[in-house]
């Protein structure tokens, strides 16, 4: 990996113009932007777009990293209510995808032509997600630009699988906070609610991924699994809290273990973690009344339900 951060370096400072980075919190848009800084330095600009479908805190992190760690030209778009807007409504799997990807393009031209010009659009996408957009889900990050946006892409790990991307990331210094992080959907939140996104959905299953990703945390556990959140859908149940009867949500927790995110196990995870999960989520959460464990590998389940 350090011969491959050499040749990489080399190879980008040999291109011409400016380069818009997004970068979204996670480690692969962080090493790609890291990356392509210590090849061009200034003029490498990263952007970060809220766009409302976070994990909860993310944002503030990486850009504390980006502009004090590594003093990369660094700017954060607040833009959560209109990709919101661009979601009302929409329910199919692959419209929510669209809806999302297109919007991040929109953002992402406007903050070009304010700030440009900028010859390079960079991403970080991997491997796995090029061929997952083919066949399975049309990942946001894959695909190519429209014509009319005139910037020409630039993916420097697009052959890599994330464990070589963590490897590159310590290489780089990240800090190991993000290295440890789980990798998260371009799409958010989106993709891990089922139906429909609102804001009540989007409420629950920000506070119970959190929950789950904090019990694993405690358990100890966190590192050795390759994803673990909570998802959330239209279907409810009838609870019944004190003395009375409550009609809420179910949440789905997911956990797996994976290599390459191409295939993926369920996590055998402990009765009692488990139990944990549930009660945080129950007592913390006053909308959910059933918490339910996806037992489902992947084939013939995704690890992401939509
Ligand atoms: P699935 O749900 O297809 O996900 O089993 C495989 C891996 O890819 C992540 N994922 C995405 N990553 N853009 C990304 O950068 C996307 O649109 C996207 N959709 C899914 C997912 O979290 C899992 O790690």
């Amino acid at each position: 990996m350090e011969a491959f951060v050499d040749r990489a370096v080399g190879e980008i400072s040999g291109i011409q113009g400016r380069v818009l980075c997004g970068v979204s919190g996670g480690i692969d848009s962080t090493v790609a932007a890291l990356l392509i800084h210590r090849a061009i330095g200034d003029r490498l600009h990263g952007v970060f777009i809220d766009n409302g479908l976070l994990r909860q805190d993310e944002g503030d992190e990486i850009e504390a990293i980006f502009r004090d760690n590594f003093h990369v030209n660094f700017t954060a778009v607040s833009a959560a209510e209109r990709f919101l807007e661009g979601l009302r409504g929409v329910a199919d799997p692959e419209a929510k995808r669209k809806a999302v990807g297109e919007e991040f393009v929109r953002v992402f031209s406007e903050f070009a032509e304010r700030n440009g010009p900028f010859s390079w659009l960079a991403q970080g996408t991997l491997y796995p997600d090029v061929i997952e957009s083919a066949v399975i889900k049309s990942h946001h990050n894959v695909g190519g630009l429209p014509d009319w946006l005139d910037l020409k892409v630039l993916e420097p790990l697009r052959d890599l699988y994330k464990d070589e991307v963590r490897e590159i990331a310590r290489i780089l210094g990240v800090p190991d906070r993000i290295v440890r992080r789980h990798p998260f959907p371009g799409p958010g939140l989106a993709v891990r609610i089922i139906g429909e996104v609102t804001p009540a959905k989007l409420r629950v299953a920000r506070t119970a991924s959190r929950i789950v990703e904090d019990v694993l945390l405690e358990a100890g556990v966190y590192d050795d699994v390759w994803q673990a959140y909570a998802a959330v859908g239209d279907d409810r149940a009838v609870g019944v809290v004190g003395d009375e009867r409550r009609y809420g949500s179910i949440v789905m927790v997911r956990v797996v273990n994976s290599v390459d995110a191409m295939t993926a196990d369920w996590t055998r995870l402990s009765h009692e973690t488990l139990e944990r999960i549930s009660n945080r989520i129950t007592n913390e959460i006053e909308d959910v009344t059933w918490v339910t464990y996806t037992i489902s590998s992947k084939p013939p389940a995704t690890i992401e339900p939509q």
